[in-house]
């Protein structure tokens, strides 16, 4: 058995990367993991050119990570949330793997997952939590398919705020949105996936899990 596993986030070693690792890692089975900013791939241009021949008349990376993932046994799918939805790469993605939907729904019956990492959690007043919009955007993908979506772990990142030193000259600072008026980078904790035992256990049980929903189909 192979899980293929794709993040989009295009930050080197990101959180996003290394939570899709500790699930791939946990699986047991032989793994590949792509990051997408590797690669050049266009979105889909709706010509439908695909439903004829399986593949993507575009020139670009496209076919390539299809095949990959058409060759793997399963999928887990990484991203982020910029502004609330699933991050454009991993979206970009997506509907690459359209040429896999005619019309022998080539994906069907393979298992798979998401992992959202998103700055903005639950229980923030006034701010919408990002990470059941990129989940689900992802499972969307998995059920129109007809694919047997095993799961989606949401992981808490870090806002780009905190890499910036404009202080208090932000008017829109999603730091002070968080945390309060003295938010600042040099206060505010960074989060790491490897800090957050409960997320480790979550993204390892993903892993084994999706080894165990491919043999017992
Ligand atoms: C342009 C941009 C917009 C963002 N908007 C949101 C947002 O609306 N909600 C949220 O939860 N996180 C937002 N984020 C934060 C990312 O989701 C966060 O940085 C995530 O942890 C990135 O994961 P990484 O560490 O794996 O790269 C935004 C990030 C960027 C770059």
């Amino acid at each position: 058995m192979k899980i293929l596993g794709v993040s989009g986030s295009p930050i080197k070693d990101s959180n996003t990367d290394r939570a899709l690792k500790i699930a791939l890692g946990a699986s047991g089975v032989k793994t590949e993991f792509i990051k997408l900013s590797d690669y050049n791939i266009q979105p889909c241009t709706a010509c439908l050119e695909c439903r004829k021949t399986n593949s993507c008349i575009l020139k670009d990376d496209g076919n390539l990570l299809m095949n990959k993932a058409y060759k793997a046994d399963a999928l887990i799918v990484a991203g982020f949330t910029p502004y609330s939805s699933i991050d454009s790469r991993t979206k970009i993605f997506l509907e690459r793997l359209y040429p896999l939907h005619h019309s022998h729904a080539l994906m069907s019956g393979k298992p798979g997952a998401a992992i959202v990492t998103s700055a903005i959690q639950q229980g923030h007043e006034g701010i919408l939590s990002a990470s059941e919009n990129g989940i689900s955007a992802i499972q969307n993908y998995m059920i129109a398919e007809s694919m047997v979506f095993i799961g989606g772990v949401s992981i808490l990142g870090n806002v780009p705020c905190l890499a910036c030193d404009a202080k208090d000259q932000c008017g829109v600072s999603a730091l002070k949105m968080l945390f309060g008026k003295d938010a600042t980078p040099n206060n505010v904790a960074i989060n790491s996936v490897e800090n957050d035992p409960e997320a480790v256990a979550t993204l390892e049980k993903l892993g084994t899990d999706i080894v165990e929903a491919y043999y017992n189909q």
